[in-house]
């Protein structure tokens, strides 16, 4: 058939424009599928596991808080020493609304202005803690012309109309003013952080109130007389708080002898779900609050412990009262390993990310930084890092402190997007020395990995005077391990189809990841695997074990 000019061209034409459609709508999904360039900090979960993302990638924050009055440039050179001290890639630091807005309406950032810089200079990134409202339970960073009005923004008062020194969560212009505070704070670093440097946001500190376990003032007392909100009728709430479903009426009523605590937890969470949103509307940054713990083993009273925070026992309050808050975080100052693990069990939750924003600096806590991990946590921080009340931060006590968790730090540094990873992926596991020293078993499939804690004296172990033993271990194939750890020696064996057979080290290597890549350093063979086992001195070390069964 012949065909003529006009024809042909017609044909191009028709196929030139598919043609172009075509390209328009590749390049239209190409541009979709590309990674955002410059993405937010957020947070994402999956199969109940957690992650932080940072620039496209999950991130572990090994942080550390400075102390509460260090935010200010004559104070951060001591911060910053202590920071790099200990190898640290992100700086937990206070914002202070008294100092923010010292006149109703006039903010002043230059504070957060020197943080962000200095951070930038020193490589680090930055969680902010809003100092505001709540401080440990009290008003004391509220602006000076909100301190001096008790009328307009009141403390609650206690069961028996006594003074309480904790803010009243049941007042609308501390309310308003908060958000419109934080609110200006995440509007300034949207426009002055476009690199990302804060990574998250705290709102208030440890909110709450100690000396009363709810504000007993007449318009507080008319809401809890009052209906308890829909909010908390919903049947998964309830059964949550191990209530009845159905339940209803009065706080007396559905919450019981709880109701006190439930009133006041329920009052101050929706308070700062107010202020959160506010400063999400601004400025969408993960944001987190952090909770005065409460003994998770005993089931204590509120009267002893700051009550209306998200201890372990109200945490489904809070998440129903809290949306915009996107987890809540444990600050540990309890001791002993069976309530320090118990705590890191109760926030590690399919709808709440673990993130240890505060433990105590002591040497025997660098332990809990492996089992955070072993949770897949996001975060773990000493508190109190530059330690500025009792000298400089190098002062020799409080670098003996820091020194088990700077070694950690410094290791986990250049390999903490794998261990991010494989935290999300659920394939950490931990043990972390008891009081008891005795030996402890991780279950790893077709293997059990056997651990027993000590300084290694050639065939012998000598037994840690502390409980500072540690060892973690990512499951990277069935006999492939990538292990890390301090005073403890490692013996595997395996078990299930191939329990009782005979097995041997296929190699065991010492290195370290760098840029996603393992890097070896030595072949561990002979006195260093022969004797029990591997063994980890007070310098952690990563090693890349593979066994075989024979
Ligand atoms: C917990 C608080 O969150 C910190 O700000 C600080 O006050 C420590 N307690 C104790 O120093």
């Amino acid at each position: 058939m012949r065909t003529s000019g006009d024809d042909r061209h017609r044909r191009h034409r028709v196929a030139r424009a598919a043609l172009a459609g075509w390209m328009i709508a590749a390049f239209a999904g190409a541009a979709w599928a590309q990674p955002e360039k410059n993405p937010l900090p957020r947070l994402v979960s999956k199969d109940g596991r957690h992650a932080l993302i940072v620039d496209g990638k999950p991130f572990l924050m090994l942080a550390a808080q400075s102390r509460n009055s260090s935010a200010w440039p004559a104070m951060l050179p001591k911060v910053w020493q202590a920071v790099e001290f200990l190898h640290a890639n992100t700086l937990e630091v206070p914002i202070y609304w008294e100092q923010i807005e010292p006149q109703p309406g006039k903010f002043d950032f230059s504070l957060v202005n020197v943080l962000l810089e200095q951070a930038r200079a020193h490589k680090v990134r930055l969680v902010l803690l809003w100092f505001a409202t709540w401080k440990n339970g009290s008003n004391h960073y509220m602006p000076e012309w909100m301190k001096k009005d008790a009328q307009k923004y009141p403390n609650i008062i206690g069961r028996n109309g006594q003074p309480v020194d904790s803010p009243s969560p049941h007042t609308q212009a501390a309310m308003e003013a908060d958000a419109k505070a934080l609110a200006a704070v995440m509007g300034h670093l949207k426009k002055a952080d476009p690199q990302h440097t804060v990574l998250m946001v705290q709102v208030q500190n440890e909110p709450g109130s100690w000396g009363s376990v709810r504000d007993y003032s007449p318009a507080a007392q008319k809401l809890f007389e009052g209906p308890v909100p829909a909010e908390l009728l919903r049947p998964e709430v309830l059964k949550a708080l191990a209530r009845p479903v159905g339940a209803k009426g009065t706080w007396l009523e559905v919450f019981g002898d709880d109701a006190d605590e439930s009133f006041h937890a329920w009052s101050v969470a929706r308070y700062i779900q107010h202020v959160a949103a506010a400063g999400k509307a601004a400025y969408p940054l993960p944001l987190y609050v952090n909770a005065a713990l409460r003994d998770p083993l005993s089931n204590p009273r509120p009267s002893s412990y700051e009550s209306g925070g998200p201890t372990d026992n109200v945490i489904p309050i809070w998440k129903a009262a809290a949306p915009d808050i996107d987890l809540l975080a444990p600050d540990i100052y309890l001791s002993g390993s069976e309530r320090v693990l118990k705590v890191l069990e109760l926030y590690d939750r399919p709808d709440n990310a673990l993130f240890v924003p505060e433990i105590g600096s002591s040497a025997v806590n660098a332990r809990y930084l492996y089992a955070v991990l072993a949770h897949g946590g996001i975060g773990f921080a000493p508190f109190g890092v530059d330690n500025s009340e009792e000298g400089p931060s190098g002062d020799a006590a409080n670098e003996a402190r820091l020194t088990p968790l700077a070694r950690e730090y410094a290791l986990a540094g250049p390999m903490m997007r794998e261990l991010a990873q494989w935290g999300f992926e659920g394939k950490l596991k931990s043990a972390v020395e008891r009081e008891d020293h005795a030996e402890q078993t991780i279950d790893l499939g077709a293997w059990q990995m056997v651990v027993s804690f000590g300084a290694s004296r050639g065939r012998s172990v000598q037994a840690n005077a502390e409980p500072v033993g540690k060892v973690l271990v990512a499951q990277l194939g069935e006999s492939e391990f990538v292990v890390t750890g301090t005073l403890c020696r490692l013996t595997f064996r395996p078990v299930g189809a191939s329990a009782g057979r005979a097995w041997q080290y296929l190699k065991v290597e010492e290195g370290g990841y760098e840029n996603g890549v393992f890097k070896l350093l030595r072949i561990r063979n002979g006195d260093e695997t022969d004797w029990g086992g591997p063994r980890f001195g007070a310098e952690p070390a990563v090693l890349r074990v593979t066994l075989v069964t024979r």
